[in-house]
Formats: C-alpha cells, sequence, structure tokens
C-alpha cells in the first residue's frame, strides 16, 4: 500500500516543486560554431544507440511509475508517445510487481501498446538476481536500469538506509540477466569512481541522473514535511559536472 501512494505523492510534488536549487551546469557550456561544417543538412541525422540498442534520438523517457491501478493511465500515455514517437521508454520501479504480481499490469501495458518499442526495465540495486530476469521479461525489457537513490532514501521517513553490498548485488544481476544493465541515480549524480567501480563489473551505461533536475531530497521533504537546509537543498554532482 505504501509504494503505491508514494508514487501518487512523487508525482504531486515532482509537479508542484520547481527544479533544482541547484544549478544543472549546462549554462557553463558554450558550444563552439563551426563556420566550415563540411556536410549537407540532410545528412544530419540524431540516430545513436545506448549500450548497442539503436534509439531514433538522444532522448528517452525516463522511469517515472507503475505499480498500481491509479498510476496506469500515465503509462498507457506515455507508451502511446514512445510508440507514436519512436522514443525509447523505462518503466518506473517494478519492485511492487515482483512482491505482488496484481501489479504486474501497469508495467505490461507499456509492452502491449508498444509492442516493437524500446522499453528499458527498471529495479532498485537491493533486488535480487531473479527479480531482475523477472522484471525483464515481465515487459519484454531490451535493457534493464538498476537505480541508485541513498539520497532520497535517507531523507524519505520510511526509507531504508542499509546501502551495502550494492556492488556485488549489481554485479549478480549483470551476470543473470541477458540484456545490458543500466545504473542510474535519480538526481544526485555518479562520481568517476563510482562509474569506474560499475563498468568494472560489467555495467554497459551510467545514466548519471545528476543534482539540478527534479530533486528527490526536496520531493521526500515536502512529503514528509521537514525543512532541509540549503546545503543539503543543493545536495548532488551537477548533472554537467
Ligand atoms: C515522479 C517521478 C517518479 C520517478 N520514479 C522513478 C523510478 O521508479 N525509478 C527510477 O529509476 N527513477 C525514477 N524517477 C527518476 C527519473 O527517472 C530521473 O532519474 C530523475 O527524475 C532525474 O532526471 P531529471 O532531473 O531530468 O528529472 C522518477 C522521477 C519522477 C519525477
Amino acid at each position: 500500500m505504501i509504494r503505491q501512494s508514494r508514487k501518487l505523492e512523487h508525482l504531486k510534488y515532482s509537479l508542484l516543486l520547481d527544479d533544482g536549487p541547484a544549478a544543472a551546469g549546462f549554462t557553463d557550456f558554450h558550444l563552439v560554431h563551426n563556420c566550415l561544417p563540411d556536410l549537407a543538412w540532410q545528412d544530419i541525422t540524431v540516430n545513436t544507440a545506448i549500450a548497442d540498442i539503436p534509439l531514433s534520438q538522444p532522448i528517452i523517457i525516463n522511469a517515472i511509475t507503475g505499480g498500481a491501478a491509479d498510476v496506469m493511465p500515465i503509462n498507457c500515455e506515455l507508451a502511446e508517445f514512445a510508440r507514436l514517437t519512436g522514443v525509447a521508454m523505462a518503466v518506473g520501479s517494478q519492485y511492487s510487481a515482483i512482491e505482488d504480481p496484481a501489479a504486474a499490469e501497469s508495467y505490461k501495458v507499456v509492452r502491449k501498446l508498444n509492442p516493437n518499442g524500446v522499453i528499458f526495465a527498471n529495479l532498485g540495486a537491493h533486488a535480487s538476481p531473479e527479480a531482475a530476469l523477472c522484471a525483464v521479461d515481465m515487459i519484454g525489457a531490451q535493457a534493464i536500469q538498476i537505480h541508485l537513490n541513498a539520497g532520497q532514501e535517507i531523507i524519505m521517513s520510511e526509507g531504508d538506509r542499509n546501502f551495502s553490498g550494492y556492488l556485488s548485488h549489481i554485479e549478480a544481476i549483470v551476470k543473470k540477466v541477458n540484456v545490458p544493465v543500466i545504473v542510474k541515480e535519480v538526481g544526485c549524480g555518479i562520481a568517476r569512481e563510482q562509474a569506474q567501480a560499475l563498468t568494472g563489473i560489467g555495467v554497459k551505461v551510467i545514466d548519471v541522473g545528476g543534482s539540478g533536475g527534479t530533486n528527490f531530497l526536496a520531493i521526500e521533504a515536502a512529503r514528509g514535511q521537514l525543512t532541509l537546509d540549503a546545503e543539503l537543498m543543493s545536495w548532488g554532482i551537477p548533472t554537467a559536472t
């Protein structure tokens, strides 16, 4: 029950709260003009790939939701948008469906509505390799995202604060599933040292998910009616950094 109401509250506060207050850092960069572009406009494509999975554009719908009947219409709309645009889509954490198979329909609908699309499964780093396999099979996913969210769990009153053994859990998942593993943060960033540790155990893609956008510390503080000091509100590695 708690996970279902939490999903709706996350959606509510992500819409109510502004991004930041930390800057994502993109304005620190300036693209250098090339006055001699030796190419033709019609030859330019935005095709790219994630872990050798071809994408028609370098944009994905990142993990948001699933797990309850009340959020299923959101996944239906996102899946329909993904089908029409060809954009890849990650479902929200599938842990609720691992615990209660009745919740699986809210994720499966994403594959049903977009049978040929690129879809990513999603679980936390505490998940067992068997759970990861089940999440991939549930939606016929081409890859699985494993999310890291220590900052969020610490501010969340009902948060899980035991972060030990994550690297070996993720390594076991990499060995078990037959699709690429993407590791992502949810707004606090991934530093070089941890990115190297993760790629060293076979993780194919790092989604840095840095600060400056959605702020899950602020969202959890709002849910728990806590006031965070300015330093905590700006916690994390800016995405551009
Ligand atoms: C309402 C909401 C729910 C989310 N749920 C999940 C989730 O279940 N699993 C996950 O890995 N990330 C989840 N995220 C995090 C996003 O996938 C993304 O990593 C994060 O919002 C940072 O990107 P942004 O700054 O561009 O928003 C959620 C984000 C929002 C706004």
